[in-house]
């Protein structure tokens, strides 16, 4: 499993030291979320700030771009310091060229699709991408609820990784807390963004300890080797 506290929920006075914590937590990637206010109704921060925090951990920078032109600040990401970044699939026929520039700069590519989007849409990039990121709230703002319609899509996308054999994480953003994680573990997440519930505890090592137990246990019950897979509609 993969737990990625998004330092969106972190506490912006003091960013160096909740880096330090994260790094301290046992977590697995940093999950850095980048508004372009445009995009979505918000903005957040930009690659100077990203450099800025990359000397302070080894951690994986996992750098999820809610931007109408990312094209403008994939480079800037890159030399910055992000590992992988990932891309709205909402941004239609420019997805290809910007999977291909992603690779061209030697980063990971993941995929992101929001709520209302339809799952179907990722199918023609299962082969390229590292990471699927299924938003579980419309993205813009931390601290939102769970939206539970964006179960199947979890479901798809991971009878999809068993099929076809690949490896892609399936990630989840949005209102995972300690009741969510363990339910997208079960139906097929590995990978676990969380900013409020996990920064939101004063021991963060502990919070980190805590999802991770969770969503192990509903893993082993969920994805049993030899059991069918789920078979959901494609939504
Ligand atoms: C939402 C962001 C999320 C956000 C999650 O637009 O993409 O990464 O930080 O925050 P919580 O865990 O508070 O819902
Ligand atoms: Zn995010």
């Amino acid at each position: 499993m993969t737990i990625a506290p998004s330092l969106l929920a972190a506490d912006f006075s003091r960013l160096a030291k909740e880096v330090g914590r994260v790094n301290r937590s046992g977590a697995d990637w940093l999950h850095l979320d980048i508004m372009d206010g445009h995009f979505v109704p918000n903005i957040s921060f930009g690659p100077a700030v990203v450099q800025t925090l990359r000397p302070l951990t080894k951690l994986f920078f996992d750098v999820h771009l809610m931007c109408s032109k990312p094209e403008i600040v994939l480079e800037p990401f890159a030399r910055a310091g992000a590992d992988q970044m990932n891309i709205h699939i909402e941004l239609g026929d420019h997805v290809t060229r910007l999977i291909w520039k992603i690779r061209s700069l030697g980063k990971k590519v993941g995929l992101a699709i929001n709520p209302p989007t339809a799952i179907s849409l990722i199918q023609p990039f299962l082969e390229q991408i590292d990471a699927l990121l299924i938003m579980t709230v419309i993205p813009g703002f931390g601290g939102q609820s769970f939206i539970y319609e964006t179960l199947p899509k979890i479901q798809q996308a991971a009878a999809w990784r068993r099929e076809r054999h690949l490896r892609y994480h399936i990630g989840v953003d949005g209102g995972v807390d300690f009741k969510t994680a363990p339910e997208c573990a079960r139906a097929g997440a590995d990978t676990f963004i969380s900013g409020t519930t996990l920064f939101g505890q004063r021991n963060l090592g502990a919070a980190v300890r805590k999802m991770r137990k969770a969503t192990e246990k509903s893993q082993s019950v969920g994805l049993l080797p030899d059991s069918e897979p789920l078979k959901p509609e494609v939504v």
